[in-house]
């Protein structure tokens, strides 16, 4: 090994130093059997961008199941967000609803706010809204792509941005992605882009919070059973059949995987991409 290299591995582990001796606290504290980790959901607050419906709306019930406070996010569908609100009251649970379009930083500085406003902080952060326009290249329009491009990749930075200023130390931060990165179908090229971009956000992040015990990671679903996939029924049972559960998945599967990475023992996978899909492909 050249003077160079070894001058460089030193300096790399002397930076990272620091951050392996909070680890090796917060490791001392779990295993004592209490500590921050123990009751992560007790007394702390979730924000789940695009959880009027589908995903984002089974993962806000199931956050709330498991101790937090949620702020529920919509775009259009005020109704549908209030429903999971009352959803969540009658299970016992804390959650408001704001409107914020993803795409606008100062709509999801304020969706922050007030979560901030109504439960003193956010201790978890999914990075869900997005929208699926395919078309082959050929015939793919400009305003379906721009609009994808500024919902998916800068409506997930403008989330995890705010995320990463206020998430308190010992949360975790959660992107969707989607097994389409791994699939490449036709059609599929610029809402695949938009997925694998929540791969690097998620690793970059993962890195930037070192030192604060913030796990983050893409959570990659497959077909799931929502009005995002809006496939005819023979693509569907297609997709049924490359799954060897020989279903589709359900939004509450997704959410129970999202639950998982959130809870006190996810600490330990950061910086991944989890594909939650029943093994589909
Ligand atoms: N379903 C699947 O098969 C599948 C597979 C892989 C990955 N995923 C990923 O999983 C996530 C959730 O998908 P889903 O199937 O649950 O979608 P969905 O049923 O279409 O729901 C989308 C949600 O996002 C909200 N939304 C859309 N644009 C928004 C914006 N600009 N600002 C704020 N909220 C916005 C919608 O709000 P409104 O109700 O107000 O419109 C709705 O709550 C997405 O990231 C998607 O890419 C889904």
């Amino acid at each position: 090994m050249s003077d160079t290299s070894r001058r460089s591995l030193l300096a790399l582990a002397a930076a990272a130093a620091p951050a392996l001796a909070v680890a090796g606290a917060a490791t001392a504290q779990t295993a004592a059997g209490g500590g921050v980790h123990a009751q992560l959901g007790a007394g702390r607050a979730a924000i789940v961008t695009g959880s009027s419906r589908g995903i984002g709306a089974a993962t806000a019930k199931r956050l709330a199941r498991d101790g937090f406070a949620v702020t529920v996010n919509y775009l259009t569908n005020r109704d549908l967000a209030a429903q999971v609100v009352r959803d969540i009251e009658a299970g016992g649970g804390r959650a408001i609803f704001r409107q914020a379009d993803v795409a606008d930083p100062d709509a999801v500085r304020a969706l922050f706010d007030a979560n901030q406003e109504a439960f003193g902080g956010v201790d978890v952060v999914v990075s869900n809204a997005a929208i699926m326009n395919t078309a082959p290249f050929a015939q793919f329009e400009d305003a379906a792509f721009d609009r994808m491009i500024a919902t998916n990749i800068k409506g997930s930075f403008n989330v995890l941005r705010e995320a990463a200023r206020r998430t308190r130390d010992g949360g975790r931060i959660v992107a969707l992605a989607s097994t389409s990165i791994k699939a490449k179908r036709a059609t599929h090229g610029g809402y695949a882009a938009t997925k694998a971009a929540q791969e690097i956000f998620a690793g970059v992040l993962s890195k930037e919070l070192a030192g604060r015990r913030i796990s983050v990671n893409a959570l990659a679903p497959g077909p799931t059973n929502t009005s995002l996939l809006d496939v005819p029924p023979p693509l569907r049972a297609q997709a049924a059949q490359m799954t060897p559960y020989g279903r589709i998945g359900e939004p509450e599967d997704v959410a129970n995987a999202i639950a998982a990475l959130c809870a006190a023992d996810g600490e330990w996978i950061n910086g991944q991409v989890v594909f939650a899909n029943g093994g589909f492909l």
